[in-house]
């Protein structure tokens, strides 16, 4: 089955909420319907998004805020212009693990950024590519803090205070944009989760 044009679907949520584990189920599911997926990932996807992925999560110097959000930043042109919007043209599903939302609720809500600003950048970095669909994973801090292991990345080792800040700033863009940010309760089992994820997906695609 090949549908007329590509969909494009973002999954959010503060670490822990086990969001890659659904987004696997959901592109398993997907090709096993026949259809074309592209399963891809920020920070990381592209070569140039690779190395500012290995900074962004490792490097163990003090980094701005600004140069953090604009290393985000040019990860996502790179990746939107040369990965999404071919892929997207060749009318695949473009299922994609975080996007400009995250931008906005880690740079924007943690690290206490100028929102009207992140949004614009989000805008030039992205030429204005928005997702379809996001799928927002809401899990409670002490939750997810128990999932995620031992070894935390530069952005995981920002505790508590910094995950409840980043799960309010979704819940609140969620309000803000209720028609594409559908949020789910990650707070419950894989298969529970997944059952939700599975129905929200197959009415936007009309299965
Ligand atoms: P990753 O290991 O991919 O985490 P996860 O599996 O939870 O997505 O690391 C990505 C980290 O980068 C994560 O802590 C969120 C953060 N991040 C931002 O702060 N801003 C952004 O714009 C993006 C895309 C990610």
């Amino acid at each position: 089955m090949e549908f007329k044009k590509g969909y494009f679907i973002t999954f959010e949520g503060a670490d822990g909420c086990g969001k890659t584990t659904q987004i696997e189920l959901l592109d398993k599911f997907l090709k096993e319907k026949g259809l074309k997926t592209l399963l891809t990932l920020e920070p990381g996807a592209t070569d140039l998004g690779k190395n500012l992925r290995q900074i962004l999560l490792h490097y163990e110097k003090p980094v701005s805020d600004e140069a953090e959000m604009f290393m985000y930043l040019a990860d996502r042109a790179q990746h939107a212009q040369m990965i999404i919007k071919p892929a997207l043209e060749d009318k695949k599903i473009v299922l994609c693990d975080r996007y400009t939302d995250s931008t906005v609720a880690y740079q924007g809500y943690g690290r206490e950024g100028d929102i009207e600003q992140i949004n614009i950048l989000n805008k030039i970095a992205t030429k204005g590519l928005k997702s379809d669909l996001t799928i927002l994973f809401d899990v409670e801090s002490e939750i997810a803090q128990s999932r995620l292991g031992k070894t935390k990345d530069r952005l995981e080792s920002q505790g508590m205070e910094f995950h409840k800040k980043v799960r309010k700033g979704y819940l609140e863009l969620a309000k803000q944009d209720p028609k594409r940010i559908k949020v789910v309760d990650a707070n419950r089992t894989i298969d529970e989760v997944w059952q939700d994820v599975k129905k929200i997906v197959e009415e936007l695609l009309g299965l």
